[in-house]
């Protein structure tokens, strides 16, 4: 049985309840985390923790636990639920009144749950086979910096992808890569760069994204920052993602189309056994 923590309170998962009138449900006013878990400990805590300090701020939400307190429970849900490989996912809504209204009411109380999800990343069947992506037009709001519990866009590019038998969607804006429709996404380009946009409004700054472009650096690797199209992709020596829940993943084919010898790249392989290494 899987434990919750709701505004305060451990109680089996199944039974966590928010009303109705929460905005989160009505609205999509919230913003949420996920935090990877590896030998039952949190992987880049401080930095998830940092953007949703950033995401709440920006819509003025308030956090009503500090960001130790959080990382306590996140914790203690990991050894409740015994979780040994996994994620924590959070969710804070702005709260829930008496009505439905768009403006909402001042000093209201934010609404705030995590829970665990069991998963084994280490074991993921891609690691050695490489992930099919599509392309897929962006349609989602301008502020992808905000970690919004609204999540249309990517529900519907997931459908996308699962429907031509691939597992994540780039999203495609003016000609160009935002990021995947749960991850971010880079290449290795022809000249042997690691290529990755840079941060803006246009895309969510992945915590698990930074920490890659780090550990290239130190290893030597070099790294641009800058907006690559899907036909530099497709010409491109590696492609992978990069988030909390797959830390590094080899994109071996696009819109069906295989890039290089279709098999993971040295590259992409190195940089996921250097994150897994450092989260260690
Ligand atoms: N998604 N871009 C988008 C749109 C994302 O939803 C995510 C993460 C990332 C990668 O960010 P990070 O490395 O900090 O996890 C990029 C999480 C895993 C999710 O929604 O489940």
């Amino acid at each position: 049985q899987r434990t919750a923590w709701l505004n305060g309170e451990y109680l089996p998962l199944a039974e966590a309840k928010v009303p109705v009138l929460d905005r989160g449900f009505l609205f999509a006013d919230g913003v949420y985390e996920v935090t990877a878990v590896l030998d039952g400990r949190l992987v880049d805590s401080a930095a998830h923790l940092a953007r949703l300090e950033r995401s709440a701020g920006a819509i003025g939400i308030p956090l009503p636990v500090d960001a130790a307190g959080i990382a306590a429970v996140e914790r203690e849900l990991i050894a409740r639920d015994s979780i040994t490989r996994g994620l924590i996912y959070l969710q804070l809504t702005r709260g829930g009144t008496d009505d439905r209204d768009f403006l909402p009411r001042a000093g209201m109380r934010p609404t705030l749950l995590m829970f665990t999800q069991a998963r084994d990343f280490l074991a993921n069947p891609a690691v050695e086979a490489g992930m099919s992506v599509i392309s897929w037009p962006e349609l989602r709001w301008t502020r992808r910096d905000i970690k919004s519990v609204a999540l249309l866009g990517q529900v519907m590019a997931k459908q996308a992808a699962a429907a031509a038998g691939a597992q994540e969607a780039w999203l495609v804006e003016d000609g160009f890569v935002t990021e995947g429709a749960s991850s971010n996404a880079m290449i290795v380009d022809e000249a042997g760069t690691l290529v990755t946009r840079s941060l803006s409004n246009a895309l969510l700054h992945g915590c698990t994204r930074a920490a890659v472009l780090a550990l290239a650096a130190q290893y030597g690797v070099p790294v641009a920052e800058r907006a690559f199209t899907i036909a530099e992709a497709l010409a491109a020596r590696e492609a992978m993602i990069t988030s909390a829940s797959s830390f590094v993943l080899p994109v071996t084919r696009i819109d069906g189309q295989v890039i290089a010898d279709g098999r993971p790249g040295p590259i992409t392989r190195r940089l996921r056994e250097l994150y897994i290494a450092a989260a260690r």
